[in-house]
């Protein structure tokens, strides 16, 4: 059964001004370390950092609460398969809310451009 669905875009300019206006405090504050230790070693770090923004949106959107209180930057963490393949990890309030709702699977997809990263979730029952 699928509890919920939930895709966004965004800007790769945005998140690169964000980076070179805030630097560490705005990556610590939407990533993970081991996100941020992915993006850092990545060609285009922003590029990155973009595609993990609209995951977490995206997975907001998909749990219908956008993020804050109730669900934070932090609750979520992208990871990768050694094929690549990305996965959504939930902490904390994502846990807690996965498990009121009966989430049992979260699936995720990303995808980049030069000018755009974007994110699909998927969140079964
Ligand atoms: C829910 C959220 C992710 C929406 O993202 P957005 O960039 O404002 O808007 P988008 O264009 O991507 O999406 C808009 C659509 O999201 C949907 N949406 C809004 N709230 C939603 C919710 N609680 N659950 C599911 N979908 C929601 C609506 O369909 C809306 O379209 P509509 O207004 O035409 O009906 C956003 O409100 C949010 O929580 N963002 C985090 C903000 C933040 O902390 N920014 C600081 C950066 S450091």
């Amino acid at each position: 059964m699928i509890h919920g669905i939930g895709m966004d875009l965004v800007e790769v300019d945005r998140i690169e001004d964000s980076i070179r206006r805030f630097g560490d405090r705005f990556l610590v504050r939407i990533l993970r370390p081991e996100e941020i230790q992915y993006c850092q070693t990545q060609g285009r770090p922003a590029l990155h950092v973009a595609a993990r923004f609209a995951a977490k949106e995206a997975a907001s959107k998909a749990f219908g609460t956008g993020i804050g209180a109730e669900l934070g930057w932090l609750d979520l963490e992208v990871v990768r398969h050694p094929s690549g393949k990305p996965a959504l990890v939930l902490h904390a309030s994502g846990l807690e809310m996965a498990r009121l709702m009966g989430v049992v699977s979260v699936h995720l997809t990303l995808t980049h451009t030069v000018a755009t990263a974007g994110a699909t979730v998927i969140l079964e029952g």
